[in-house]
């Protein structure tokens, strides 16, 4: 049976009594300045690297003012190292912002916070109810972890279908007392207890109302971004090694793929010779947009001249010091296989 929303959320304030993060920097002296910008350091960080992060900035910069008349080279020198450096010129410009239009006091509803430059409706779900005691639901990449495996929710949760539904469901399980408890007890497990790889499902309060984990599928969910369908083509390339132990290579143009690098010739598509030749090898190589099958074909008869489209780049190299050259990754696995 579907767990109702009512026991979902007495399980997860029960595991937040025993097991939530009480005393993290952010969660004392609460107020709505520093619950933002913790969750902002917090949107691609995790807590162990964000805690001397944030105990910095908030020496440096106490209050939404202090931020605000900042130099914005030195809130990002206190970035350094946390990477993702819009959210230190966002965090700056909604200082400034919130001073000038909300005379300094952080917005308390979600309609004003989430019109403010890098703050989205979860972000702002999670200000709200974690500073301010308000009941509106959340929705980070943990969160959508936890309720895509609790309700098997389908699909790739980068569909905007898909994002409806997960928000559908938090709004619907997020309770309208301790909600910011529970939020912080939803963010708790998925980033702990219900991991991408490593679910430790046995002590999740969640287990046995958890359908990925009754139906053994917490592998699976959440579903994936769907592998690109991308089409096959093919090409022949040409081995021409001398009595002197010298390969002819071709440079590429510039643009295009292995733009610039030396590869193997290839030859014309309307090469009529190349029924006289066997395959030598063959190999594959997948770029983003195709798959690449090569035959590569040798053979001591065929006038190389003859066979490529285009030998303004064509240079003989000797094989032993082609490690020099710049080749594309497949070919010098070619190359190194036989040579
Ligand atoms: N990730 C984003 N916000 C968080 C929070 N408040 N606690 C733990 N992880 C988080």
């Amino acid at each position: 049976m579907v767990i109702p929303p009512a026991t979902f959320a007495k399980k997860m304030l029960a595991f937040y009594d025993l097991h939530g993060r009480k005393n993290l920097p952010w969660q004392l002296e609460k107020n709505g300045y520093r619950v933002w910008v913790s969750e902002i350091m917090l949107q691609q960080t995790q807590v162990k690297t964000v805690i001397p992060y944030y105990r910095k900035f908030m020496q440096s910069f106490p209050t939404v003012q202090s931020l605000a008349e900042a130099d914005i080279d030195d809130v990002l020198h206190h970035w350094a190292g946390l990477g993702y450096y819009s959210r230190a010129r966002n965090l700056h410009a909604c200082a400034k912002t919130i001073v000038k239009d909300h005379a300094g006091e952080f917005p308390q509803s979600l309609a004003d916070i989430i019109q403010l430059p890098g703050i989205g409706e979860s972000t702002g779900g999670a200000i709200l109810s974690l500073a301010y005691g308000k009941d509106d639901a959340i929705l980070d990449g943990n969160v959508k972890r936890v309720l895509a495996r609790v309700f098997l929710v389908d699909g790739w949760y980068g569909k905007s279908s898909v994002l409806k539904a997960l928000w559908q469901l938090s709004r619907e399980y997020t309770p309208k007392k301790r909600t910011g408890d529970f939020n912080q007890a939803m963010m708790d497990l998925g980033a702990g207890l219900c991991s991408r790889s490593r679910p430790i499902c046995c002590e999740c309060p969640l287990s046995t109302h958890c359908l990925a984990h009754a139906q053994d599928k917490t592998a699976e969910y959440p579903h994936r971004k769907p592998k690109k369908r991308i089409p096959t083509k093919q090409t022949v390339m040409y081995l021409s090694i001398d009595d002197e132990n010298q390969i002819l290579l071709n440079k590429r143009p510039p643009t295009g793929i292995w733009g610039g690098l030396w590869c193997l010739p290839e030859v014309s598509p309307t090469g009529t010779v190349i029924e006289q030749t066997t395959v030598f090898d063959q190999f594959k190589h997948t770029f983003s947009h195709y798959h690449l099958e090569v035959d590569v074909i040798k053979s001591k008869g065929l006038k190389t001249t003859t066979l490529v489209e285009d030998n303004s780049g064509m240079a003989w190299h000797n094989i032993d010091q082609i490690e020099k050259l710049a080749l594309p990754t497949p070919i010098k696995k070619f190359l190194n296989k036989h040579f």
